[in-house]
């Protein structure tokens, strides 16, 4: 038994949230529910980035005090994970207080890697990111991810000294001591600390009235990165607490757009506070909504309540889990969500269960009561590699395959032949036919454990269904037919 802890990134609360909020949950809370069934006790931390301009910004827009504006955002993402069937056992909410006092003992404890300077530069809010001049170059001033043109900044600020641990994550990220999946992204991200200056990590309160305040230096706020990254270990309790029996983390989820700060500021803060770095950060591609990206002003957005409402969790699940690849971009298209739903869990899955589990009452079967799964190493090994799409894939080949052999083995035509042998006959088909029966039951109960992380609620159906004193289909099919 090991202690294992998943954090995912934290959601700024300027908005409600979308399909793309979706992907660190889901990712997390199926290795979540792996670990769990391997024995292993997990801390699961979720939370809300509440601080920073582009929010403050736009509290002050909608007319609503900035308090109340990000409570009620915050709710928003706190409804949708419990929608989503997701269960962290932490949330944090940056603005809380206990967050925001560790930040600052966070702060004093990196002061010797701390120094003020003045900052003129490029500042791009929809990322609240420094930008350098290369890159201000390259987009021609304008940001590519929020089509807004970089603000000119000119100001006193903090710097954090990362010139002090560049060396050590180079050579962290080369020996995979800071294991970066997908591997190439590893790359990519060496790469970038190459040309990684000193980062700024305040801004004057003139400028930035939400933030956490730099301790012992009323006229500057904390940088929101510094304080966002901090909540992977205020929330287990530093610097309050010996948090050494959750840190470090088993794998950090994050998305391809923010792993930079996750594989070079995150690590200079770890190695300035003497922490070590996390086993894993896996960092997920996008999900594009017809080949695009989501954007309010291409009117593509799609709401995930939508997508919820439409055929439930499960389906919800098994497409964002399965469909869109763990580690690469993928699309989401209402035709491939409906194809998905159809095509797959519907025929492939769900008249699967249906039909086994007429068969089995036909011949009043009764279930595997003593049911134990065995080991499926080859599962292992593709949920121990993080990608899940992969391992979801190889479980669907296991429900197609069982689709297959009861097709070829046709236990439905037992029935006549039983009807037209003689009485010794009869009994010796029988036999064959119930052996047969317990055989497919045992393999579709095996399926449904290695479902069961993906799809909780209906790997519980199937086992009950078919660990049930006597094997009955269900009251109404897994997935009805959309109309
Ligand atoms: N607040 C920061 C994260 C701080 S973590 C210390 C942030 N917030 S975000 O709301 O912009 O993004 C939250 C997560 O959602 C990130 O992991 C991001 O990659 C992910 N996604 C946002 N849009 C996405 C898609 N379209 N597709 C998949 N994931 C996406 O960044």
């Amino acid at each position: 038994m090991s202690n294992i802890y998943l954090t995912t990134a934290i959601p700024y609360v300027n908005g409600a949230p979308h399909i793309g909020h979706a992907l660190d949950y889901l990712l997390a809370d199926t290795y979540a529910r792996y670990q769990k069934s391997l024995g292993n006790t997990v801390r699961f931390q979720a939370g809300t980035d509440e601080h920073g301009n582009k929010i403050y910004k736009k509290a002050q827009e909608l007319n609503i005090p900035v308090e109340d504006y990000v409570k009620e955002n915050s709710q928003k993402f706190q409804d949708f994970i419990q929608k989503l069937g997701v269960e962290p056992t932490d949330f944090i909410r940056t603005t809380d207080k206990n967050h925001e006092t560790r930040c600052q003992k966070i702060w004093q404890k990196l002061e010797n890697h701390i120094y003020k300077s003045a900052y003129e530069g490029w500042y791009c809010d929809g990322c609240e990111r420094y930008i350098t001049d290369k890159e201000y170059e390259e987009n021609n001033g304008v940001c590519p991810d929020h089509n807004k043109p970089y603000e000119k900044l000119r100001e006193e600020n903090y710097y954090f000294r990362i010139a002090d641990f560049k060396d050590q994550i180079e050579s962290a990220i080369k020996s995979g001591a800071l294991n970066i999946l997908p591997k190439f992204r590893a790359k990519e991200m060496l790469a970038l600390l190459e040309d990684t200056p000193d980062v700024s990590i305040s801004r004057p309160i003139s400028q930035l009235k939400w933030g956490v305040k730099v301790p012992g230096d009323d006229t500057q706020v904390m940088y929101v990165w510094i304080d966002a990254l901090a909540n992977y270990i205020t929330v287990l309790g530093f610097p309050d607490k010996d948090i050494s029996d959750f840190w470090p983390a088993s794998v950090q989820f994050v998305g391809k757009d923010i792993l930079r700060f996750h594989t070079i500021i995150w690590p200079a803060m770890l190695l300035g506070l003497g922490l070590p770095f996390p086993k894993i950060i896996h960092s997920h591609g996008h999900i594009l909504v017809d080949g695009q990206k989501m954007s309010k002003s291409i009117g593509n957005v799609i709401a995930p309540l939508d997508v919820l409402d439409k055929y439930g969790l499960s389906a919800f699940r098994y497409f964002f889990l399965r469909h869109i690849d763990t580690f690469s971009d993928s699309n989401f298209s209402w035709e491939k969500y409906d194809a998905a739903y159809n095509n797959e869990l519907a025929n492939d899955l769900g008249n699967l269960v249906q039909r086994l589990a007429n068969l089995c009452k036909k011949q009043e079967q009764k279930g595997l009561v003593d049911y134990q799964p065995k080991e499926d190493l080859e599962y292992q090994k593709l949920m121990d590699s993080l990608y899940f799409s992969k391992a979801f894939d190889y479980v669907w080949e296991k429900v197609q395959a069982l689709n297959k052999e009861i097709d070829e083995k046709k236990p439905w035509e037992y029935g006549k032949r039983i009807k037209v042998a003689d009485s010794s006959e009869a009994d010796v088909l029988s036999k064959e036919l119930d052996s047969l029966l317990q055989d497919l039951s045992a393999k579709l109960l095996s399926i449904a454990y290695l479902l069961a992380p993906f799809l909780p609620a209906i790997s519980d159906k199937i086992i009950e269904i078919f660990t049930a004193d006597l094997i009955l289909p269900p009251a109404t099919p897994l997935f009805p037919k959309s109309v």
